[in-house]
């Protein structure tokens, strides 16, 4: 499955990708041709309702995982169902410290229906995700702002922006890469550094308010649908969408039309304009 997708992208197809927590979901993206189903540990702030990404458990993420898993299998009406492959965030604190807790984990994301796991950080990760490719688990490395380390960034900030910083990025996609990666993720980089390191690294990118240079896109579900408002202990007017949550329902009226229409906007390179980047 995953095979398959990076066979089609090597003729220069753009991989649209969306976050996905449950099987009616599943179903949906599966059907409308969504390439790559993120179970991503933003179901912290957009399931649970906490202000970040810190608190999703193992547990978490194999039920969710599951859920994706059991919409988006093939059946009668959609044999093509499994041509969408389920990658699964690994969440905070089950594979930074150790390589073999992490490859139990990372397995067990395999075990839940996941066909690719991703991982936060680039540098001292490098060797965590060469362990898990050389014991079979396949990994996209997520670069740029890591939502897990929000505290240690300060906040939600754009990363790569001084020539030091985009050096090591280019540097960590290369050793990633290297490392046997399948695909890298940027969130929230300058466009032009995203394009210059997807120019120079072998396997496919996927961005995130890192321009449309990369391979693919990403978005969160319910900024594609507009409907995230911050936290649960917030006030909506208190929240402020970041500049790549794009709107897609308000200009299509239903929720299937929305998804098939992030998917051919990225096919096409429509998606994202210049407002949605840095
Ligand atoms: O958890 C998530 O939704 C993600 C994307 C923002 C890339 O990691
Ligand atoms: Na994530």
């Amino acid at each position: 499955m995953l095979e398959a997708l990076l066979k089609r992208t090597q003729t220069g197809e753009k991989i649209a990708m969306l976050t996905c927590y449950d099987a009616t979901f599943a179903k949906l993206m599966a059907l409308a041709g969504v390439d790559v189903l993120l179970v991503g540990d933003s179901l912290g702030m957009v399931i649970q309702g906490d202000g970040n990404t810190l608190h999703v458990s193992m547990q978490d993420m194999v039920y969710h995982t599951r859920c994706v898993s059991n919409g988006a299998r093939p059946r009668a009406d959609n044999p093509s169902g499994t041509n969408s492959v389920i990658m699964s965030d690994m969440p905070a604190g089950s594979y930074e410290h150790d390589k073999a807790l992490a490859l139990a984990n990372a397995q067990a994301l395999i075990e839940a229906g996941a066909h690719i796991v991703k991982i936060e950080g680039g540098g001292n990760m490098v060797d965590t995700a060469a362990y898990l490719i050389m014991h079979g688990v396949p990994v996209c490395a997520h670069l740029g702002f890591t939502p897990q380390s929000v505290e240690k960034l300060g906040g939600y900030k754009i990363q790569g922006k001084t020539a030091e910083s985009a050096h090591t990025m280019l540097a960590d996609a290369q050793a990633m890469a290297h490392a046997g990666v399948s695909m890298v993720l940027f969130e929230m980089v300058p466009a032009a550094l995203a394009a210059h390191i997807t120019q120079q690294i072998a396997v496919p990118t996927i961005g995130i308010g890192a321009g449309a240079g990369c391979s693919g896109q990403v978005l969160v579900l319910q900024d594609l649908l507009g409907i995230y408002t911050g936290p649960a202990d917030k006030a909506p007017e208190d929240y402020k969408a970041p500049r790549f949550a794009q709107n897609f329902l308000h200009q299509t009226g239903s929720v299937q039309q929305a998804i098939a229409t992030y998917v051919s906007a990225v096919k096409a390179g429509c998606f994202p304009e210049e407002q949605h980047s840095y």
